[in-house]
């Protein structure tokens, strides 16, 4: 399949096969925005680091690189040890998105039914599928969420543009293509839309200003970068029609958990009576439990807060630390936003209330799977 999202004219996807056919590359998301870096995944700990050090980052996205490095894992040594500790491996990168757990039981419950000298090619074929199914599925979610924006657009009377907020980076930097939240808003744009995006800069990593904003730019969407503390005024002030954000984990009964500060946005969406979407792949469903409260909330490295990088004026990029010194910094990387406060969840298949009855509406094959019930 073709890639379709395009850096200066360039369609790349976010992971693919190397020339040699067998190693992995991927833009590596740490160097971005200000260079366009490919790394290259020869080996299980290598594709473990990417994942882990956010090289590659996103939910949909750290499946797909799991599911490679499953395949890296395979070809070095197929036995039934290598491919448990590969899993092992992997799994223990970052426990939030559960598209991570979902595709290692994907490929490795398919390979543990396989003999070894089969293991590594059946590995690679269901990791290239699971990339493409990812496509698809965006493809399916932007067409449902354009229709969102296109409402609102009517509901202006089409005076102006329409104005999306959205947090993190769930674009197609965060998946194989297209994206999940900002799949709508570039297909609306295409369509000819006038859309306008607010993209809150997410600390700690700055996912919205390095990573949403550059792709938005480099699609020529309009686009706004705000700090992160500027939704709730703006939402006031009557500046946001909607609100569109990914998610890491949504609970079957509709709670999401996504980048940490979402729940305030939606809190404040609430409040001022603004629609607050949330886009996912049916991989990102955690069918097995019913409330986000049990989600894991991945904590990472204080240097993440205490610290930034960016560019200096010399051209060079630098990192340099923003506390005092002996400051302590925690650093919660996920929050939940409870399905009260959810409008509606853009699935691949359409879009849902943030409910069980809802989600069992389009998944009725999941009823059995389903917690809470
Ligand atoms: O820590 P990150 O950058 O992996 O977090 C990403 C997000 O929170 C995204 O919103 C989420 O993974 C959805 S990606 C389509």
């Amino acid at each position: 399949m073709v890639a379709v999202m395009k850096i200066d004219g360039k369609a790349y996807r976010t992971i693919w096969l190397a020339r040699d056919g067998w190693s992995v590359e991927i833009i590596d998301q740490t160097r971005l925005p200000h260079r366009l870096v490919i790394a290259r995944l020869s080996r299980l700990e290598e594709a473990a680091h990417a994942i882990a050090a956010m090289l590659v980052r996103g939910a949909p996205l750290i499946g797909v690189t799991a599911a490679y490095g499953l395949a890296l894992a395979m070809r070095e040594d197929a036995s039934d040890t290598s491919l448990a500790r590969a899993r092992a491996t992997l799994l223990a990168t970052r426990p939030t998105a559960v598209n991570l757990a979902w595709a290692l039981e994907d490929v490795g419950s398919l390979l543990r039914r396989l003999a070894p000298e089969e293991r590594a090619a059946a590995a690679y074929r269901r990791a290239a599928a699971i990339a493409d199914d990812d496509v698809a599925i965006n493809q399916a979610i932007g067409r449902h969420g354009a229709g969102l924006i296109e409402a609102a657009h009517a509901r202006t009377g089409r005076a102006r543009p329409v104005q999306v907020l959205t947090h993190c980076n769930a674009g197609w930097l965060a998946t194989v293509d297209w994206g999940t939240a900002l799949a709508p808003i570039y297909m609306a744009h295409d369509a000819g839309v006038p859309v306008h995006v607010w993209v809150d800069e997410t600390r700690p990593r700055n996912q919205g200003a390095a990573l949403t904003a550059y792709e938005l730019g480099k699609h020529g969407v309009p686009h706004t970068v705000i700090v992160d503390n500027a939704g709730g005024h703006l939402m006031q002030q009557g500046l946001v029609d909607l609100c569109i954000v990914g998610t890491d984990r949504t609970t079957a009964n509709g709670d999401v958990c996504n980048k940490i500060g979402t729940y305030l946005k939606a809190l404040a969406a609430h409040d001022n009576a603004v629609p607050f979407y949330v886009a996912l792949p049916s991989s990102t469903i955690d069918w097995s439990l019913d409330s986000g409260r049990r989600v894991p909330i991945e904590q990472r490295d204080g240097q993440e807060v205490t610290h930034v990088s960016g560019l200096a004026e010399d051209g060079s990029v630098v990192r340099v630390q923003v506390t005092p010194e002996g400051s302590k910094a925690a650093n919660f990387a996920f929050d939940v936003t409870p399905a009260r406060l959810v409008s509606g969840l853009v699935t691949e298949r359409g879009i849902a209330e943030a409910s069980r009855p809802g989600l069992l509406a389009l998944y009725p094959e999941q009823a059995a799977r389903a917690a809470g019930g």
